[in-house]
């Protein structure tokens, strides 16, 4: 199977934490949400477990949804598995975890769907993989490339700025918690980014709005750190 052993990473990280018990997230006063992920891979499978974690209930989706039994029956009660559309349905949130070069493909099978929902979108435009996107992203700007392929989704980039092997690796540390950028336009889908960054076990940082997305896209000054809320702040030039 083509992302077998990535769902299986998913799953060994899954398993690796400690679960939250079921109603922690009520006794920490908020209501755990519905999340629906499209695109189960690397950094869906990752992010997704730690929100399955924290006691939210995630719909990993799949064009062949099939392939997820392992990973979702790993995870718990919690972890479902279904098509792209019925991820979008389920989600009081989106998080979309694609390929660059799919977003085309994504409008035409989803993008009614997406509007009006808060999207997280975690998506990033390489040369080698994306082509015609990576060249569109690098000349309008990331976050504007996104709202153009997802338009009218309440769009929030995150998870963007460094590899899943470092969420993996960082999610939860002890206190600096490492920090995770993310921009957007919509103040109460930015709000719901702050929130699930924050429940994955990372600090947000709001870089500011989707033409702001471009200071911590791949390849950016701002890509690829492990730090510190506070100098996450300094190296993006933000105020303290
Ligand atoms: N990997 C990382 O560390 C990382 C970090 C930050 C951001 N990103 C970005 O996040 C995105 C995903 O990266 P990844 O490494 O997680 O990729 P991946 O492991 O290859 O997973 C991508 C998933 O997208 C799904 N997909 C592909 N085309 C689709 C379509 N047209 N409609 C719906 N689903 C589709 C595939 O699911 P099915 O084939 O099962 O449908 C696949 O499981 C990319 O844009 C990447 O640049 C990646």
């Amino acid at each position: 199977m083509r992302s077998d052993l990535t769902r299986r990473a998913a799953l060994a990280l899954a398993l690796a934490l400690p679960a939250l018990p079921a109603g922690a997230q009520e006794a920490a006063g908020q209501k755990p949400l519905r999340i629906g992920i499209i695109g189960a891979g690397k950094i869906g499978g990752t992010i997704g477990a730690l929100w399955v974690k924290a006691g939210h209930e995630v719909m990993f989706s799949s064009r062949h949804p099939e392939e997820l039994t392992g990973l979702v029956e790993g995870l718990g009660a919690r972890a479902k598995a279904g098509t792209p559309a019925e991820a979008v349905r389920f989600g009081e949130a989106v998080f979309v975890a694609v390929p660059y070069k799919a977003y085309p493909q994504l409008r035409a099978d989803l993008g009614e769907a997406l509007k009006g929902r808060i999207v997280l979108d975690a998506g990033n435009a390489t040369q080698a993989r994306d082509g015609d996107l990576y060249t569109e992203a690098q000349a309008n700007g990331i976050g504007t490339t996104s709202a153009k392929y997802l338009a009218g989704a309440r769009l929030v980039r995150a998870f963007n700025a460094a590899n899943y092997r470092l969420f993996e690796a960082n999610a939860n540390r002890p206190a600096p918690r490492m920090a995770v950028p993310i921009a957007g336009d919509d103040e109460a889908a930015l709000e719901m980014g702050r929130r699930l960054v924050s429940e994955a076990g990372f600090d947000p940082v709001v870089v500011g709005t989707l033409t702001d997305a471009d200071r911590f896209a791949m390849g950016s000054p701002g890509f690829g750190h492990v730090l510190g809320a506070s100098e996450l702040r300094a190296k993006l030039g933000l105020a303290p």
